[in-house]
Order: C-alpha cells, then structure tokens, then sequence
C-alpha cells in the first residue's frame, strides 16, 4: 500500500469522529477496511481501491440520513474525484464510487465490480459481539431506555440476519455468520451474549 494512501486514509477518518449515528464511527469504518483489504488479498483484487471504498462508504452519514447516506456518500467521491485522479486512474475511482452506492444491505442489483461486492461483505457483521455491539449503540443513540434497546436488539438482528439468503465471497465469514445465526435462533443464548457484551458499555 502507498504510503500517500495510507495518509489519505488517515487523513479522512477523524471525520467519522462526528457522525451521529452509533455503530457508524471510527471503529467501524476502520473494521470494513480492514477487511476489505483481506478480501482484496485473498481474491486477488486492488487493496487500495478496496481501502478507500470503504473509507469512503458511509461518509455520507456526516450530512444525511441513514436511508439516504449511500447516494450522498457516492455524491461525495464524484465530487473529490478530481483530487482522487492524484492517486488513482479513472476506471478505478469509477469503482470506488460505485462501490460506494452500491454497499447497502438492501442493495438488490448487480455489483459493478468485485470491489463492490468486497465492501459490501466488509460492511456485514458476521460477528455476534459486533452485530450486538453495533446494533445496541445504534439504538443507545437513539435516548431508547435499556428494555426497549434489548427488544430493538434481538428483533432487528433475528429478521436481518436469521433467515436471509446472502452469500459470501469469503468462506471464514460465511461461518461466522452461520454460527451467529445459531445464537440468534435461541433466544436464551443470545441473552447470554447480549449480557456480556452490554456489561462493558
Ligand atoms: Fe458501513
């Protein structure tokens, strides 16, 4: 990785400092490209494309609302493509940017490009610590009294990842995913986690 890019990346994500939503902050921007970069090793795709997708991804966040933040964030990377072309040729930023727009979960149609599809796995919890994490500080954010975050919780985690057909490309996710899948089927198990990972906030 150049080092240009690297100071890119670290140059952008204090940004992320001030968006207000839980579970969209520094921390998780930097676990996308981090994983985004494995999967870019491992399925032999440019990592610096696939770092600064996932720099960029939810940057619309910081002036929009989640339902919305994917097309600002897109908006966002044609507009500083200009400065981009410092680092990257054109095809590429091409796919930054559609790889931008195209992250959502809810995203239905076919992915540009595997730069794409690696940030979009990226930006899915796998993990049942992080799913639980996210989602809790999500809806902390929202001023929800403790019962009500617990119900938001286990409903919202069991009808977005409990019977959802998606597949991965990287196969370690994929069992992840499924052994979170397995906690999420019981609920008494899940409460376990849920105690545990919500003891330390
Ligand atoms: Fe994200």
């Amino acid at each position: 990785m150049r080092t240009q890019i690297i100071g890119l990346i670290q140059d952008v994500l204090p940004k992320y400092d001030n968006v207000k939503e839980g579970g969209h902050g520094k921390d998780h921007i930097i676990d996308v490209i981090e994983k985004s970069y494995n999967m870019a090793i491992e399925f032999n795709e440019n990592p610096e494309v696939c770092c600064v997708a996932a720099l960029f991804h939810d940057i619309g966040l910081l002036t929009n609302s989640r339902a919305v933040h994917h097309i600002a964030s897109a908006i966002y990377v044609l507009e500083h493509a200009k400065f981009l072309k410092r680092y990257f040729k054109e095809d590429e930023i091409y796919k930054i940017y559609s790889a931008v727009l195209e992250h959502r979960s809810g995203y239905n149609g076919e992915y540009t490009s595997m730069i794409s599809k690696i940030v979009s796995d990226a930006d899915r919890s796998t993990n049942i610590y992080k799913m639980i994490s996210r989602s809790y500080d999500y809806n902390k954010s929202k001023g929800y009294d403790e019962d009500k975050i617990y119900n938001e919780v286990y409903t919202h985690l069991k009808e977005k990842y409990y019977e959802r057909r998606y597949k991965f490309l990287s196969s370690e996710l994929q069992k992840e995913l499924n052994d979170a899948r397995e906690i999420l089927k019981n609920e008494e198990e899940f409460k376990r986690y849920y105690k545990e990972i919500t003891s330390c906030k």
